[in-house]
């Protein structure tokens, strides 16, 4: 916030460590004369999980649009891996390596986990079959389970529909497949807001498997224990003001809820 209250925003550098992969530089965005966001800053480092949270209409999911080309600031812009861009789709972020999931918006319920890995992007046949553009169903399958193996999650029959998934089970294909493809931030929007507590751990356990590969998480939850326990870095959204930046370890869920209701801008 402008009024000096708000605790520092924004990483400081490590070391050697290269630089943030997703940056956001003062980004507003109104609805008409609501002021959704407010000159909010942000940066997302490879591998790191950084929450971000904050009361309904805090601005949470305009953040996460803006960061994905869904929706267009007001003013301000993005940085990837050092370079100002504009994103006029999630298609242009995707490009650069920018993921984004939702929960229900995740997969094509009548295609098959793998034809789900691969949509848009499935393999052909080589050879004097090419030309016929058959697409490799063996090799699909083969590189379908070894993406799912490599992030430990247990999908037996990957030849099943994604609609006889589990909610949790869905949201981690969906995972799965930004991973697959190179992602190097993924964005979740409150992929376990509807999920049982074991699913949600199990997205939970994911989250920490996909920052190992070297991707950056933001991770928008309501679920302060969850974020508390899976993020480096949590990120406070106030009435469209980026209160906090909390570091996990110099932090509790009673401060981060204090930041959230506005309290600890008082107590200071
Ligand atoms: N398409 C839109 N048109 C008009 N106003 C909008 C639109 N999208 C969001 N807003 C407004 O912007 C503000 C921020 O909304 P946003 O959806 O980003 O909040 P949020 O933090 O994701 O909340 P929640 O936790 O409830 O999902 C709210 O006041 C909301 O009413
Ligand atoms: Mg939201």
């Amino acid at each position: 916030m402008s009024d000096g209250h708000s605790a520092p925003v924004g990483s400081a550098p490590v070391p050697g460590a290269p630089g943030p992969v997703l940056q956001a530089k003062g980004v507003s965005r109104m609805f008409g004369s609501v002021v959704a966001l407010n000159d909010v800053n942000i940066e997302i480092n490879p591998g790191e999980v950084v929450g971000l949270v904050g009361d309904n209409g805090a601005g949470k999911s305009t953040l996460l649009k803006i960061l994905c080309g869904a929706l267009q600031p007001t003013s301000g812009h993005l940085i990837v891996d050092g370079d100002p861009v504009v994103f006029h789709s999630p298609k242009d972020s995707r490009e650069r390596g920018i993921e984004v999931v939702y929960q229900d918006l995740a997969l094509a319920t009548e295609l098959s986990v793998t034809e789900n890995i691969f949509l848009g992007r499935e393999y052909r046949r080589e050879g004097f079959l090419k030309r016929a553009h058959i697409i490799d169903r063996p090799r699909m399958t083969k590189d379908a389970r070894t993406t799912l193996e490599s992030l430990a999650i247990e999908i037996h029959n990957v030849s099943a529909r994604c609609g006889l998934l589990s909610g949790g089970q869905r949201q981690a294909v969906a995972v799965a497949r930004a991973v697959r493809w190179g992602s190097r931030v993924l964005l979740l929007d409150e992929p376990t807001a509807a999920l049982a507590v074991m699913e949600a751990e199990k997205i939970g356990k994911l989250v920490g498997e996909v920052a190992r590969h070297g991707v950056g998480v933001l991770l928008v939850s309501h679920n302060m224990p969850q974020v508390h326990q899976l993020c480096d870095r949590i990120l406070v959204l106030l009435r469209g003001h980026m209160v906090a930046d909390l570091r996990r370890g110099e932090t509790s869920v009673e401060d981060i809820v204090m930041w959230i209701t506005g309290a600890a801008l008082v107590r200071k």
